[in-house]
Order: structure tokens, then sequence, then C-alpha cells
């Protein structure tokens, strides 16, 4: 493994002759660098910084932006966040504590000073940082990592909020792990035997193979699966669009992964003869019933219904829009989505359905970074098998697992009726 190789820029970053903010920057990118044997530092065209709910953060972590921002750094690259702790314009309509709020807003003015965006999102590929094929980036939030990755074609590791900012601060990152075409190359081959149809069985599917691959990268096979898929010039933009990312979403959280490739969809899956690594591990998936065993507790109430997870594109607002039309819920359903989706729902009167059934939708956030002690929720409704793997840990709750069309029936009656 050779030394990590800088260029005349950088090595003016680390001396500080583009200002001490800069100079921490990279000084963090270049020690990750040497730890993991880059050879040498990328150009990055987009970052996305994990690290902005200020109930993960904290006083220290609010404290480490500040002081990052009041340093001079700024960030070079186009940067948007993760979901912060609350709804940034609407929280006190959510039930959030004013001083929570404050502290929250103090968090954003920070990203603000640093020049990064103020998109708080998980889908930022839904809302205009869509990275092209074999574009390098420096992302943080994982699912949008596996997304970006297994399904747009980009290059990104799975950052920490940190070195995400770092990145962005110095417009590069250490080129290592998935930015390398070797370790892109296919650690398990897995033949998916079983149907897929719902959004929620590509949840289910991803939850198996995230369990199966564990920090590995895994090539599924759809057998059985929708043929369409693979023909689609731009499946991201297709129909498939909310089963990409419940699947997507899914392995990256109940394994490590941070790149799936699908056959047919992924474009390395097209173009690489050596895309499968020669000691791959083969296995096979015959059947859905076991992730929907697992990620289903056995209550027949729910008291919360989530949707929007990972954050809800417009086709998935107007498919709730639908169903939630002239009717009126009876327990609490949070739908989670981009500001600017929000927005663009707005605009098509896809709003007035949901807001008049009693349910909000909330832009900027989602229930696993929003405080959400005291609020007596004990059974959560998720058509999200990501959420389904956090809530009982992050939130306390309970969880039912099924499709959109299950929780909004959960949503309008308190009881669950199956996933069927
Ligand atoms: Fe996004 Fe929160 Fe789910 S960050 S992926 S809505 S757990």
């Amino acid at each position: 493994m050779g030394e990590l190789q800088l260029s005349c820029t950088d090595q003016q970053f680390l001396a500080g002759e583009r200002g001490e903010g800069a100079r921490l920057a990279a000084q963090l990118v270049v020690a990750l660098g040497s730890i993991y044997g880059a050879r040498d530092l990328v150009p990055i065209s987009s970052v996305q910084v994990a690290g902005v709910s200020y109930r993960n953060l904290g006083e220290a972590g609010l404290e480490f932006l500040q002081s990052w921002a009041e340093a001079g750094a700024r960030v070079r690259v186009p940067s948007m966040l993760n979901p912060a702790g609350m709804d940034l314009l609407a929280w006190q309509e959510h039930g959030i504590p004013e001083a929570f709020a404050r502290r929250q807003q103090a968090v954003i003015e920070a990203y603000k000073r640093l020049g990064v965006t103020v998109s708080c999102t998980c889908t930022p590929y839904l809302v205009g940082m869509r990275p092209r094929h074999g574009e390098h980036l420096a992302w943080s939030e994982s699912s949008a990592v596996a997304f970006a990755n297994s399904i747009l074609g980009a290059r990104t590791n799975r950052e920490g909020g940190p070195s995400a900012l770092a990145a962005a601060i110095l417009g590069k990152t250490a080129r290592y792990g998935l930015h390398l075409d070797e370790a892109r190359r296919a650690t398990h081959v897995i033949d998916v035997a079983c149907p897929l149809d719902r959004p929620t069985d590509f949840g289910a599917l991803g939850y198996l193979v995230g369990r199966m691959a564990g920090d590995g990268v895994p090539l599924l096979r759809l057998r059985a699966g929708p043929a369409a898929l693979a023909r689609l010039e731009d499946p991201a933009a297709s129909r498939w669009l909310p089963h990409l990312k419940s699947l997507t979403a899914a392995v990256a959280a109940s394994g490590a992964v941070g790149l799936c490739h699908i056959e047919g969809v992924t474009p390395e899956t097209r173009e690489r003869p050596d895309l499968i690594a020669p000691q791959a591990t083969r296995l096979a998936i015959e059947s859905l019933r076991p992730a929907y065993e697992a990620l289903n507790g056995a209550e027949d109430y729910v008291d919360l219904v989530s949707v929007g997870c990972p954050h809800a594109s417009l086709g998935e607002l107007a498919q709730v829009a639908r169903l939630l039309r002239g009717r009126r819920t009876r327990v609490e359903l949070w739908i989670t989505t981009a500001r600017a989706t929000l927005q663009e729902a707005q605009r098509h009167g896809l709003l007035e359905p949901i807001l008049s059934a009693g349910a909000r939708v909330m832009a900027d956030t989602c229930l696993v970074v929003m405080p959400m002690a005291g609020r007596g929720f004990r059974v959560l409704a998720t058509d999200s098998a990501k959420m389904a793997v956090y809530a009982p840990a992050h939130c306390g709750l309970t969880t039912r697992f099924g499709p959109l069309e299950a929780c909004i029936e959960a949503a309008v009656t308190g009881r669950w009726q199956g996933t069927a």
C-alpha cells in the first residue's frame, strides 16, 4: 500500500494557507485517508451531511459546529443536510418543546454559516442533488448512500457527519473503499426466487439481504422479480422509485451495506465482466416471510402510523392522498418528506385530502431523530422496513410492518389487519 499523495492545493489546505477551518477539514480527511490506505484525494461533486438533529448532537456537537464556522470554514461543493429533529417551520404544531427548538435552530444556523444548504432530507436525490453514474460523493445518510451507489451508480462511502462536512469544506474525500473498483466487486451473489410486488416486499428483501451480507457488497439476481425493472433507462425516475428506495434503505439498516448491486439496474452490472469477486459467497432467498415475521410484533392495535421513510416522493404523497380522500384518521398518522417535495405537493393540491383526514405532513425531519419521549406512543405501524428496524431502539416502539394500504387502514381504524 503506497503513501497518500497530496496535490499542491491539498498541501496548502493542510498547512493552513486557506484558513484554520479549512486546515482542520484537510487534517481530518487526510487522517482518514492514511488510516484506510488511500493513495490520494478525489474531488467530489456533492455532500450530504448527517448529524443534524440536536437530539443526537447535543451541546457538544453544536459547539463543535459553531467553532468550525467560527474558524472560517466554508463548504466548496453543493452540500445538503440529513433530517433535523423537527419541522423547521411548523415545529410548534407538532408538539416540539421550545427549549429543544431553540437549540435545533442554533444547529441550523451553524450549518448555514458553513455554507450548507438547509435542505434537511434523506432523499437529496429527489430534490435537486441527483448524482450521475461514476461521480464521487461524500454522503452520510446510510439509505441515501446505498441509493446513490446502487441505483445511480455514483461512488460514496458511508461517511460520518464530521467526515462528510470536512470533505465538503475541502471539496475532496480520500479515495478508498467504495470509491475504488476493487471494493465495489460483489462479495455475495444472492438469487432471489420469491415474487416481489409491493415496495414493502423490496423492503423485506433488503432486510434479509442486509442480514446476510453484513458489510459486504451483495449482487441480487431477481429471478421472479419485475422483468421491466432491468430494462429501464432510468429506474430512479420510474414507478419503481418507492420499491428501490425501500430496498436500499433496508439493506443499509439491517446490515452495514453501502452498495447493493441489482442485476440489470445498477449500472456496473451491465458494464463490468469482473463484477463478482472470486471468493464470492452464493446464497438464495426463497421467501420474504422471515422478514415480515421479524419486523412485526403481535399487537393488533396501533397508536402511531409513519409513512415516508426514506422521505416520501411526490408520487407516494399522491398515493396517500388518494387513500385518505374523504376519510378520517383515528390515530396519529405522520408523513415525513423533504421541504421541496411538500411544497410541490401543495401546488398539486395533494395536501388538502391528507390534512383534512387529520394526518400530519412534516418536512425536514423524521421520527428517528425527533424528540419522541413522553408522547405516550407504544405501537407504530410503518411501510418502511428501515423504520421497523430503527423504531424499537430509537423510539421505544413496538412495530407492525406492512404495505402502505395496510398502514393507512391502521391509521383510520386504529387496528392492524395484517400485511396481505
Ligand atoms: Fe430518512 Fe429517518 Fe428513514 S432519516 S431513511 S426517514 S429513519
